[in-house]
């Protein structure tokens, strides 16, 4: 039996928690925590995660800010606004909603950032914390860390099994694989130059599967027992000719392999959000000098 693992649910279970924690905030110190997220351009895609994002701070007792600019907007123009809600002292939590527009470098939009404004955990600061050893200092990547706690859930001890992430982004595989090394996982990154994947995949006691492709991964890749984390979001067209959302992982195929999978949806989106929350939180109590909460 292959169990499913229930990220919505963890991601609620998260959210109450942090909901709890902004309230004592509140209490204790008079302070609501505040996220802006910055939108540029029109993507439909990015609009929804936005939105998404600014009602689910919302219902935790987050202030949500959202700006918008324009597709033509310059690296100028956001390196500005940027600069403004670094000293908006109601901003605790700065998040650009990427990709951007290919005329403007992200990397330098993401070191504009105050660093301890960066929930997304993408300033070299942040990196640089995490990969050191340094991390509980760090606002973690929120995908990542949602993996993470989603792998606690599921394996009682995390030391020495063999991990292999598949997919080298930044904003996933890279700290994927760090936050594994932290819990001395023996940590494998793999890409699209990795030779013989499948082979290399059947000694993995963990896989973490985030290369945008749909259902890359077959079920007899799989180490029986293998705790499966599918981090990809594709939309594929259907038999119907409507369009449906499948994982990187052959979900199906997986069914009576796998020890635990995470379905697409309902897997790992609701945590990354639930974690953007608690990164909102965590930046808050640190900038304004509150003790912060284990969450
Ligand atoms: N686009 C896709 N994933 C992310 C993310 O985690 N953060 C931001 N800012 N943009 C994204």
């Amino acid at each position: 039996m292959t169990k499913r693992i229930d990220g919505r649910a963890r991601a609620d279970r998260l959210v109450a928690d942090v909901a709890a924690a902004a309230a004592q905030l509140k209490a204790v110190a008079g302070l609501a925590p505040g996220l802006c997220a910055v939108l540029v351009g029109d993507d439909p895609a990015s609009q929804v995660y936005v939105r998404n994002k600014g009602k689910a701070a919302i219902a935790a007792g987050i202030n949500s800010f959202q700006e918008h600019l324009p597709a033509s907007a310059s690296e100028a123009e956001l390196l500005a606004l940027i600069a403004g809600l670094n000293s908006d002292d109601r901003v605790d939590g700065i998040l650009v909603q990427l990709p951007l527009p290919r005329h403007i470098d992200p990397q330098r939009v993401i070191d504009a950032i105050d660093p301890g404004k960066d929930v997304d955990g993408f300033h070299a600061l942040n990196v640089g914390r995490l990969w050191s050893g340094g991390w509980n200092r760090a606002l973690l990547p929120c995908t990542p860390y949602g993996c993470l706690l989603m792998l606690r859930g599921e394996l009682t001890d995390l030391a020495g099994a063999d991990a292999v992430v598949l997919g080298r982004s930044n904003i996933v595989g890279k700290p994927m694989a760090a936050l594994l090394l932290a819990e001395n996982c023996t940590v494998t990154l793999a890409h699209s130059k990795t030779r013989d994947i499948a082979t290399l995949l059947r000694r993995a006691d963990i896989l973490v599967a985030a290369v945008g492709r749909p259902e890359f991964v077959r079920g007899d890749w799989i180490k029986p027992g293998a705790v499966v984390i599918d981090v990809g979001i594709n939309r594929v067209s259907a038999a119907d000719g409507k369009s449906t959302l499948v994982g990187d992982v052959a979900f199906a195929e997986a069914q009576g392999i796998a020890g635990a999978i995470t379905p697409v949806p309902g897997g790992v989106g609701p945590m990354t959000i639930a974690c953007l929350l608690r990164n909102t939180l965590i930046a808050a109590c640190r900038r304004r000098g509150q003790a912060e909460p284990q969450l």
